[in-house]
């Protein structure tokens, strides 16, 4: 069976387990932190139940087959042998790079690896292996499992080998793959965090609260979200070290934060994963 090595156990990277597990892979998930490996069975079984509710594609997954093919450990020299990496770490350049200068000796040729990142350079990623042809983008969307594509990102020197690898791997977890050139944000993060963004500032604005900013994009332009459900959904600490990840890139304006973001994450209201964004969230 093939194994797949996640790396970071937090929003995305628990989703990319699952989501591999429930499509036959065997899942390393590592996280540096060890209450989060310590956590992450008992929350497995809270995602699990909560998909299963939320997806006829996921109404027959049994929790235990799922649990029994992840196992989470904080040795990150246990993704060697794996089939493909996904790295899913904080949305943080200096970390990531940190990251993939470790590891550099411990993989072997036949490995891919997918960075998941909202706007970081797969390029200035790969640039750190020995082997930058082998380093794809692969931004998965929130909620992992329940969504239908991924933004497959060519790096600058990702080879076509690669590529194909990646549209096959995104295949046989049941999604479509949606290949695009290496440019902060891509396609995804570059559009939605200029609507997020633009979102806090009318709130900061007292132009209108957030129901109602949300309310305009579902029920006036038909999105199934409105950009602050959006941004607490993903977390206002990713959102935030994405804008200024963009802000940095591209040097325009556009993409600086807005201060209430900033104010919120300064305060520790980081959206669902808190319990407090835009919204509450009781827990
Ligand atoms: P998160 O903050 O929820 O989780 C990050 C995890 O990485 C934490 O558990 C942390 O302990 C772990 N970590 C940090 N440094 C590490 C290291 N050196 N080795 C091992 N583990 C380490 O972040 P989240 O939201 O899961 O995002 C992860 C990546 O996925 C980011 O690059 C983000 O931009 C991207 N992304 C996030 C989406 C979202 O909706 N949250 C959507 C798509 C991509």
């Amino acid at each position: 069976m093939a194994t797949v090595g996640v790396i970071g156990a937090g929003v995305m990277g628990k989703d990319v387990a699952i989501t591999c597990a429930a499509n036959g892979y065997d899942v390393v998930l590592v996280d540096h932190d060890s209450d989060v490996t310590s956590a992450v069975p008992g929350q497995i079984r809270g995602l699990v139940r909560k998909f299963r509710m939320m997806s006829p594609d996921a109404s027959d997954w049994k929790t235990d087959d799922i649990l029994g093919a992840v196992r989470a450990t904080t040795d990150l020299a246990e993704v060697a042998k794996a089939d493909w990496v996904v790295e899913n770490i904080v949305e943080d350049h200096a970390a990531k790079e940190r990251l993939y200068l470790e590891l550099r000796p411990l993989l072997s040729d036949a490995t891919r690896v997918a960075v998941n990142t909202s706007c970081i350079s797969i390029t200035k990623l790969g640039a750190l292996l020995a082997d930058p042809g082998q380093v794809i983008g692969i931004h998965f969307m929130n909620p992992v499992p329940l969504l239908g594509a991924a933004e497959v990102v060519r790096g600058f020197h990702t080879s076509d080998d690669t590529v194909a690898q990646a549209r096959d791997f995104v295949g046989t977890l049941g999604k479509k793959a949606i290949v695009v050139n290496d440019m902060p944000g891509f396609v995804a993060n570059r559009l939605s965090h200029l609507f997020m963004n633009e979102a806090a500032f009318l709130v900061g604005d007292g132009v209108a609260e957030p129901e109602q900013i949300d309310a305009v994009f579902k029920l006036g332009y038909g999105h199934k979200m409105g950009p602050l459900e959006t941004a607490d959904l993903i977390g206002l600490d990713t959102v935030v070290n994405s804008l200024n990840v963009l802000h940095e890139e591209f040097q325009d304006p556009k993409f600086r934060c807005s201060p209430t973001l900033k104010k919120m994450v300064a305060a520790g209201l980081l959206g669902r994963k808190s319990g407090q964004g835009f919204y509450s969230y009781g827990h």
